[in-house]
């Protein structure tokens, strides 16, 4: 194991009753780091931050931040980490001051020392100008900055994110990224965040574990598990096609040359193939229902593509960062991920 490790997470797994949540995870974080655990929706991702947390107790295997044990050193744990959950309570008719005040004094914090934090804080995430006004009123964004800010208040060395993206429009998650990156680079927080969105994880994690069916399935940097797939026989292709149409896309997906086949518009398609083969097959399946291919692209694989590999199935963004956050639920729930 790596002395820099902050965080030492050996073979946990948790079970509810008969059914493996997570299943026999091992990973080192290094102090300093921004850590993606990346997966589609029920895969596990959430579990883990709870353990690492010492909200949900592994079934088995261990996991020590800072040195400290989950399980026999919980509160040393707790001193050292913030959270950022998927919901996260905020008084809306109180103000963004009036909060963070709040919740820091319940983190025993010299009234003094915490004023001060609480200012630098909101100037960190830009909302100074906004400090004396209601949360309520806030945009999604700006609620979800002060969701993150309110995990810092006790300084952790280790932040959790539980996919802090979720729910937001594409400005927003840039914005949160941005501030992710830069409170990793100015104060070293060590960072785990959570996530089903490829952007996120490649835009924003040093390294990247893959988590299927609650098991990592790869670890490594964004670039290197690129490589990964560049270097075995798999290729991605683009093709445009005149005529694009359903008994195309099906006959294709027949073929054992192609791994998967995706339909990016009226005449596009993007497919994983293998084997010597697969071009001929491709072409010929394509005339057989009187397709014309105007063009053929090689594709560098994308993060998407690698997971694709490894799974066999896709990570559907299919809350598409678009879809508006569901009020009644009040304004922190943020819509479930799902996968198609
Ligand atoms: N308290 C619980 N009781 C029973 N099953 C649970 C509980 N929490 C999570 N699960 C199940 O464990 C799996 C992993 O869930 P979760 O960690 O929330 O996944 P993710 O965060 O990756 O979406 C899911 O199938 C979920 O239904
Ligand atoms: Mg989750």
């Amino acid at each position: 194991m790596n002395e820099k490790s902050i965080i030492k997470v050996k073979n946990l797994t948790k079970m509810f009753n008969k059914f493996t949540a997570v299943d026999n995870v091992s990973f080192d974080v290094k102090k300093g780091e921004i850590f993606g655990l990346l997966g589609p929706n029920g895969a596990g991702k959430s579990t883990i931050l709870r353990m690492l947390s010492t909200l949900a107790r592994p079934t088995s295997g261990t996991a020590q931040i800072g040195g400290y044990d989950v399980i026999k050193n919980d509160n040393d744990v707790r001193k050292l980490i913030g959270i950022v959950s998927e919901k996260m309570i905020m008084y809306n008719r109180l103000t963004a001051k009036e909060n963070l005040l709040f919740f820091g004094n319940l983190f025993n914090i010299p009234k003094n020392v915490l004023a001060k934090k609480v200012d630098d804080l909101l100037e960190l995430v830009q909302l100074t100008k906004f400090k004396n006004s209601q949360v309520g009123t806030f945009s999604t964004g700006m609620q979800q900055r002060m969701n993150v800010v309110r995990a810092l208040l006790n300084t952790p060395q280790v932040l959790y994110l539980d996919e802090p993206t979720l729910g937001l429009d594409p400005q927003s998650s840039v914005e949160i990224r941005e501030f992710i990156k830069k409170l990793n680079r100015e104060n070293g927080t060590t960072v785990i965040v959570t996530t089903h969105m490829m952007v996120d994880a490649d835009l924003m994690c040093d390294r990247i574990a893959i988590i299927d069916h609650g098991k990592i399935v790869a670890l490594d940097t964004s670039a290197n598990l690129k490589k990964q797939l560049s270097g075995t026989k798999t290729t991605i292709i683009k093709l445009e096609i005149v005529n694009l149409n359903p008994e195309i896309v099906e006959t294709i997906q027949t073929l054992k040359c192609a791994d998967s086949v995706t339909q990016e518009d009226s005449t596009h398609l993007k497919i994983l193939v293998h084997g010597e083969e697969a071009f001929d097959s491709i072409i010929d399946a394509i005339r057989s229902k009187k397709g014309k291919i105007t063009s053929i692209e090689n594709l560098q694989p994308t993060l998407e593509d690698v997971f694709l590999h490894l799974t066999g199935h896709q990570v559907r963004d299919s809350t598409n960062q678009k879809m508006p956050v569901d009020t009644h639920r009040g304004p922190f729930a943020r819509p479930k991920a799902r996968i198609r």
